[in-house]
């Protein structure tokens, strides 16, 4: 089958980039990405690409190219499902927040809805790909509401998840390690995915695009980021351990990452790691190894969320504890409040639960990020509901200059490990600050020795 139209539901993170690098490579291709939210979607239409909903390296310019040739975006959800023969479904699936699996399950609502949205409209032949990250057997469960509420046509159910990390999501997209397709094993489930590889083979080399079971795609989604999150806890583990020993985290990191079966990529200790992503999918895989009463397979993964708690707590408790056991109405400066450099993406940035914590010792946070705005940052704290907003407001406030965040501070925690940190003029900043003056370096990015010269307290993590 010759694809010549795809539809995507959800302009999020995930589908709004997908879709963009799609539209990029395959010209012949129609492309409409389709949102409930029209905010969103005007923001995506915005004549000027720089005002997009979502920051990414290299992305506002893929949609100046392609937007308006055979990339669209609309609110018109009905129309795009209609009219496509491919329909990826991107929209969110957070970790539930009530009932059954509260706090562990993934949210399977807005799935459902596209599924039965897609049911209602579809009035021929269509191929529906899971693109949200799901826990196994959520396309088994799209079938099932496509089979029996659809008007007779035939639907094939693929997953291909994605693996795209933000900040990083374009080059990821154009030149991916691997794209992963699950379908059935039917002739019409092979058709299916014999078409989406067509489509990816248009700029992903065929060899790069593996062909499994439906189960087997799923589950590699979540033992990836299974393993990717548990080797942050595990270096974070050691971290600790060589700030009581006078070891270096850093050292220990490079001399491990040496060893060629262990790999130099992803051993950074840090506050501890954030996204939409790690900590959902690792408490899904927990839910689903409880669920069939594999306690041993459950505790083992939960310990990786476990210890990544300790390493935000232990963090913020280090900065009360340096100073001087109070931090109550000391300003203590942010500078990073996104989860990862290179995005302005917050869901589960350490910086909102170590803010959390020293709110609650009663300090003042001032942030200073450079792509996420001060809506964003009381947003994520009142979402946590610790406080009333107005204290919220009371106990943060944002700048959008990092000298002025830092002026009269007793101390600066990084949060963020944006580039620009490197180049500022500390000297400038050290002079403005309350002495002593202290940082908390909680990304290991700046030059310890550079600091401690000037005359800060320098602390980073695991050293
Ligand atoms: C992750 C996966 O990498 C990606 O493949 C998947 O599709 C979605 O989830 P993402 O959450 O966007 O991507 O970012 P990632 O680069 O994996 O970082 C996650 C968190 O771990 C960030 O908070 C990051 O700062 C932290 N991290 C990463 C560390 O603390 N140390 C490291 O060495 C690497
Ligand atoms: P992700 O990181 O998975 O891409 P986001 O929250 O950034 O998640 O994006 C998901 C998008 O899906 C949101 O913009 C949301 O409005 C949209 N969405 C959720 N349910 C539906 C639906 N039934 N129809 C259309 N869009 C939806």
């Amino acid at each position: 089958m010759e694809i010549t139209k795809i539809c995507c539901i959800g302009a999020g993170y995930v589908g709004g980039p997908t879709m963009a690098v799609i539209a990029q490579k395959c010209p012949h291709i129609q492309v409409t990405v389709v949102d409930l939210n029209e905010e969103r979607i005007a923001a995506w239409n915005d004549p000027n690409t720089d005002n997009i909903p979502i920051y990414e390296p290299g992305l506002s310019e893929i949609v100046a190219t392609a937007r308006g040739r055979n990339l669209f975006f609309s609110t018109a959800v009905d129309q795009a499902i209609d009219e496509a023969q491919i329909i990826f479904i991107s929209v969110n699936t957070p970790t539930k927040t009530y009932g059954k699996g509260k706090g562990m399950a993934a949210d399977l609502k807005y799935i459902e809805l596209c599924a039965r949205q897609i049911a209602r409209v579809a009035k021929d032949n269509k191929i529906v790909v899971e693109k949200s990250t799901l826990p196994v057997r959520t396309a088994e469960a799209i079938k099932s509401i496509l089979d029996h509420t659809g008007n007779g046509v035939q639907f094939q159910i693929l997953s291909n998840p994605e693996f795209l990390a933000e900040g990083t999501a374009v080059t990821d997209l154009l030149q991916p390690d691997r794209i992963l397709i699950g379908g059935d094993t039917t002739p019409e489930g092979k058709k299916a995915m014999e078409a989406l590889v067509q489509v990816y083979s248009n700029w992903v080399p065929t060899d790069k695009i593996l062909t499994t079971n439906v189960w087997s795609s799923e589950l590699s989604k979540l033992t990836a980021n299974a393993f990717l999150a548990q080797r942050i806890s595990s270096v974070n583990a050691m971290s600790e351990l060589c700030e009581k020993t006078g070891a270096d985290i850093n050292e220990v990191a490079k001399a491990i990452g040496m060893d060629s079966r262990i790999g130099p990529k992803f051993l950074k200790a840090s506050v501890g790691f954030g996204g939409s992503c790690f900590q959902k999918d690792i408490l899904n895989l927990v839910y689903i190894a409880k669920s069939y009463g594999l306690h041993e397979v459950a505790d083992y993964w939960e310990q990786v969320i476990i210890m990544n708690d300790h390493q935000k707590r232990r963090f913020s408790n280090g900065i009360v504890q340096t100073l001087y056991n109070t931090v109550s109405d000391k300003k203590i400066t942010f500078l990073g409040w996104a989860f990862k450099k290179d995005t302005n993406d917050t869901r589960e940035s350490a910086a909102i639960f170590v803010a959390d914590d020293l709110i609650n010792e009663h300090a003042k946070i001032a942030v200073y990020d450079p792509k996420v705005s001060s809506k964003k940052i009381l947003e994520d704290l009142n979402y946590l509901a610790t406080r009333s907003p107005e204290h919220n407001q009371d106990s943060v406030t944002s700048y959008r200059d990092p000298y002025e965040a830092c002026q009269d501070a007793h101390a600066i925690a990084i949060l963020t490990e944006w580039d620009e940190f490197i180049h500022y003029d500390w000297q400038k900043i050290f002079d403005a600050m309350q002495k002593p003056a202290f940082i908390f370096d909680g990304r290991n990015v700046l030059d310890a020795a550079q600091l401690r010269a000037i005359g800060f307290v320098y602390q980073g993590i695991g050293s």
